[in-house]
């Protein structure tokens, strides 16, 4: 992989470092002998510059704007594709034959229920409680089950806590809605749609029969797509920080459903929508231009900006269209839809914006899909979540399987005090 060197001296020595070049993308420096060679660390908050693996599931380039799952460009996944098999494509690395994906739907369908002890958990939290309260509490407590499926270093039994995961997660979430609205939980039916199966979950009730509405699930199916991995982000490398430690596989998706829980990452989509209402008309959207500017308020347009992409999100322009194709199938006129639609005109022309390569992310539009749809902000990202663990998988997995594979173990630059002796309580 290595076909050049970068030189590093410090003081007298000088020393090589092999550049890495991967399929496509930056080429990186292997520091990793650095530490011993002159014992000193690099110094990287945030990992702007840091890569902290190898992996062959997604590709991102921010400034042009592409995000590739397995080399697929998401456009065409999102346009011509299935969550079931993208799912697929990023845990087996190729597209399913007709035979791959009918068996693997099949194997997930089979799974979707979860064991009825686990119900109990749910009583537990308060009826107010954040649905992804419930999520971090009661996927944590899938690890509890399922013994089966634990051994790590047993490829198979990694699949099968794989196919758990993804298979019970929609269960588990519209679980977690039911639960807060005081309505009974909907068992899952297998002749249905893994979409339309966690719709018919969530907003079914046993009284009748609920009919999923083809545009509704497809669009459902687009926005489980467009989140269902994305490189080496805080949830994912909360993943794998936690599985290489040879963890719980169901305890290390907890920890991922945590770390997404937070405004900067999977909850600025309910911040963004919340933001849109607050602005609530058009006429109002200079004041919060000139908030999100002003450098002594914390105030920032929610679902702009992104830490990679310094170009348009592609998965915001698949969102946007999807949520103009909702609207018009419900006969919604949201006027959240035109504040975005105007924020989003007045942004991209406003030189700070401009400069600092600020555009919309995946989440600006979606919170106003998923409202149209009839989902609380608070479920949000829930539904972030439940797409999302099909990523998680499928990079924990690729991190056990990886032969150099090590407990990740960041190092620091320390800022406190230096030796210093114990004073007695005595004396102080
Ligand atoms: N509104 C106003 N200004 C912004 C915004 C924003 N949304 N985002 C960044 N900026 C400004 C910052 O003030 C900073 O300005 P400065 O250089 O003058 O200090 C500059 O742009 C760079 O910002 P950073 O925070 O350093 O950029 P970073 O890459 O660390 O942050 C992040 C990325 C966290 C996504 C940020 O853009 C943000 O907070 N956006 C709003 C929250 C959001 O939408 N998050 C969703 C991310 S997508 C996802 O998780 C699926």
């Amino acid at each position: 992989m290595s076909d050049t060197n970068v030189t590093v001296t410090v003081g007298e020595e000088t020393k090589d470092y092999a550049v890495l070049s991967g399929t496509v993308g930056p080429q990186v420096i292997d520091i990793r002998k650095l530490y011993a060679n002159t014992g000193m660390f690099t110094y990287d908050p945030g990992f702007t510059s840091t890569a902290s693996c190898d992996s062959g599931l997604t590709y991102i380039d921010g400034d042009e704007g592409v995000l590739l799952h397995r080399g697929y460009p998401i456009g065409q996944l999102a346009e011509q594709s299935s969550f079931m098999e993208v799912s697929y494509l990023l845990l087996n690395g190729e597209l399913p034959s007709k035979a791959q994906l009918d068996d693997f739907t099949y194997t997930i369908t089979r799974h979707t229920m979860v064991n009825e002890q686990l119900t109990a958990f749910y009583r537990g939290f308060r009826r107010d409680a954040h649905p992804m309260a419930i999520m971090c509490g009661v996927v944590g407590a899938l690890s509890s089950f399922y013994h089966d499926s634990t051994d790590i270093n047993d490829p198979d039994q990694r699949r099968i806590a794989s196919h758990r995961l993804i298979a019970k997660m929609p269960t588990i979430a519209a679980m977690a809605f039911k639960y807060s609205v005081g309505q009974p939980f909907l068992y899952p039916r297998n002749d249905l749609s893994y979409t339309a199966n966690f719709l018919r979950m969530t907003f079914g009730v046993p009284a009748e029969e609920y009919v999923p509405d083809p545009v509704i699930v497809d669009a459902m199916d687009k926005i489980f797509i467009l989140h269902a991995d994305h490189e080496q982000n805080a949830s994912t490398s909360t993943v794998r920080l936690a599985g290489s430690s040879g963890a719980n596989p169901f305890a290390c998706i907890a920890a991922g459903i945590a770390c997404l829980w937070g405004p900067a990452h999977g909850g600025a989509n309910e911040a963004a929508l919340n933001m849109l209402r607050e602005i609530g008309t058009v006429d109002r959207i200079p004041e919060y231009i000139a908030r999100a500017k002003n450098k002594d308020d914390p105030f920032r347009l929610m679902g702009f900006g992104h830490r990679v992409y310094k170009n348009y999100d592609p998965r915001a322009t698949v969102m946007q269209k999807t949520a103009e194709d909702v609207l018009k199938t419900m006969g919604v006129t949201d006027p959240v839809f035109d504040v975005a639609r105007e924020l989003e005109r007045i942004a991209l022309s406003d030189p700070y914006f401009i400069e600092k390569k600020l555009f919309p992310n995946v989440d600006f539009y979606s919170g106003v899909i998923l409202s149209a749809i009839g989902f609380p902000t608070e479920m949000f990202t829930v539904l972030f979540a439940l797409a999302r663990t099909v990523g998680w998988v499928a990079q924990w997995n690729e991190m056990i399987s990886d032969p150099a594979q090590k407990i990740g173990r960041p190092r620091q630059l320390y800022t406190g005090p230096s030796q210093r002796d114990y004073v007695p309580l005595t004396q102080r």
